[in-house]
């Protein structure tokens, strides 16, 4: 490998790179560390990143091992690479956690190929299925929501003004949406089956991602350990085969192909179509449904439910924006019925505040790992074939040659002279490009609902003096709040 005019960066370590230098003490401030002090954020791997940046400029490299890493930030850079160069930067990374895990099967993580085209050209068009008509999965976002909102009440009343933790009940309706859409089912969320399968897919996460297991993307072998955290993912991760396979057979059995019921159903019915074609190398299989519907859990889950998550802290911290949405909800839907996705278009300063929390929180503050998929000129720089590519949405949401006062919040950024809502393409909370997620629809349809709901029935507040939660957050595999609680009141125009 030619590294001579890759992208400048730190000086890697022998053997081990930069992952020391750089973000060891991030790692040991979230394990060892305290959890709400200024420390926090300081020690967060974006604050490493802004300072590689500030040393560095906008392209900057280091090393994971003897991995080469390019980190692009601000617009204009992600633009040049996704926009322009979407055939060298649209690939993904063989991480060997995640390869182990999902074959490199499904969409997120499969290569960039046709038969990852042909996936996601047919899921994504299925998903946009159920954004209207009798697929619609509006009323089973409703009734989530209608769950939402007794628990918040009954919980705030027995919470004795300490205020609710609105964290589980969100994630419960963020996943029963995707269990509808995928599996048509609806569990609650005391079912036993139910709770089980997210608690293995949010401990496999948590394993793969926040323990000795990470060891497996530098020794691999490592995954056959018979104890501690290998073990560990290797039964979570028979767990939840078991569970997915046991699906994907009920559905096989009772499938009617004149009537679908969820996209496995559909994803089946276009899988026997394929084999009747005579399509021998179709990739259409089982096991393919199996891998995307890991992914679309992983992937619709913990993006959106943090997002609203993030809506609520900031209406929280900002009353006046709250009630500035609450206003704009009351003149147009009033409160005598529950907004739906007809008023999409009517209540613009809600949707601009929706899209100013998303702009300030990245939920996805990284993107999904991209690589170069052969060696290309970019911006002055040689970036070799194989090279880890990062987009730094963060950056790019905080971006001063294209956001004014980035850091400060304020939804009329979205609005024209008119108050109307405006298109900003530097706004890219779902990433750009080929890759840009394919559940971008289905998760603004669920934050809009879920905001104008919410919203209409109740006021939030923090608790009496509960000071704030750090705002640059969590970082994970999404970047999410630190926990907080909430005091909900029912709203007087409303009842
Ligand atoms: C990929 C954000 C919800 C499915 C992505 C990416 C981002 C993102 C930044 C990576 C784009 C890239 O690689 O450059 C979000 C946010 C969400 C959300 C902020 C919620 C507010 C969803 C939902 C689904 C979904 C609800 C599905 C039901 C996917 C899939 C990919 C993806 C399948 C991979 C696309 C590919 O590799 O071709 N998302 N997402 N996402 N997202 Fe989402």
């Amino acid at each position: 490998r030619d590294l001579t005019n890759i992208p400048p960066g730190p000086k890697p370590w022998p053997i081990v790179g930069n992952v020391g230098g750089l973000f060891v003490p991030c790692f040991i401030q979230r394990w060892f560390g305290h959890g709400s002090d200024s420390s926090v954020d300081k020690e967060n791997p974006l604050a490493t990143l802004s300072k590689l940046v500030s040393i560095h400029g906008n392209v900057f490299s280091f090393f994971v091992g003897n991995q080469l890493v390019v980190v692009l930030n601000g617009y204009e850079m992600v633009k040049d690479a996704f926009l322009n160069h979407p055939e060298v930067f649209s690939d993904r990374p063989d991480v060997p956690v995640v390869t182990i895990l999902t074959k490199r099967k499904g969409i997120v993580f499969a290569p960039y190929g046709p038969i990852w085209r042909k996936q996601r050209r047919f899921c994504h068009t299925t998903l946009r299925k159920f954004g209207l008509g009798k697929l619609s999965l509006e009323p089973c976002i409703l009734q989530g929501l209608a769950t939402v909102k007794t628990e918040l009440l009954q919980l705030d009343e027995e919470s004795g003004g300490a205020g609710v933790d609105p964290a589980p009940l969100i994630s419960n309706a963020v996943s029963n949406v995707i269990c509808s859409l995928i599996l048509g089912q609806r569990f609650h969320h005391e079912d036993r089956e139910f709770s089980m399968l997210l608690s293995l897919m949010a401990r496999g996460l948590e394993i793969s991602l926040n323990s000795p297991a990470v060891l497996i993307n530098i020794f691999p072998l490592l995954y056959h350990l018979p104890f501690g955290a290998f073990k560990e993912l290797r039964q979570v991760e028979r767990d939840i085969t078991v569970f997915l396979k046991k699906i994907i057979a009920k559905h096989q059995e009772t499938l009617d192909p004149e009537n679908p019921r969820d996209l496995a159903d559909m994803y089946l019915i276009e899988m026997l179509a394929q084999q009747a074609a005579g399509e021998e190398d179709s990739s259409f299989t089982e096991d393919y449904l199996f891998y995307i519907i890991g992914d679309l859990f992983i992937a619709g889950t913990d993006t959106t439910t943090n997002s609203v998550l993030w809506i609520l802290l900031y209406l929280v911290l900002y009353p006046d924006i709250q009630d500035t949405v609450q206003a704009e909800i009351d003149k147009v839907v009033g409160g005598h019925r529950v907004p739906s996705l007809t008023d999409r278009g009517s209540l613009p300063f809600t949707e601009a505040t929706i899209m100013e929390v998303q702009r300030l929180a990245a939920v996805v503050p990284l993107g999904v790992p991209h690589m170069a998929s052969e060696t290309t000129e970019f911006r002055g720089y040689t970036i070799p074939k194989g090279t880890v590519v990062f987009p730094n949405l963060w950056s790019v949401h905080r971006d001063p040659t294209v956001w004014d006062n980035p850091d400060s919040f304020n939804p009329a950024r979205f609005l024209d002279d008119e108050g109307k809502l405006l298109k900003k393409e530097c706004f890219i909370p779902f990433g750009i490009g080929r890759r840009v997620c394919m559940g971008e629809q289905l998760a603004k349809m669920e934050l809009f609902l879920t905001v104008t709901n919410l919203l209409q029935a109740f006021k939030f507040r923090l608790p009496e003096g509960m000071p704030p939660p750090p705002m640059l957050g969590r970082f994970g595999l999404t970047l999410a709040p630190y926990p907080y609680t909430v005091c909900v009141s029912t709203r007087s125009s409303n009842s």
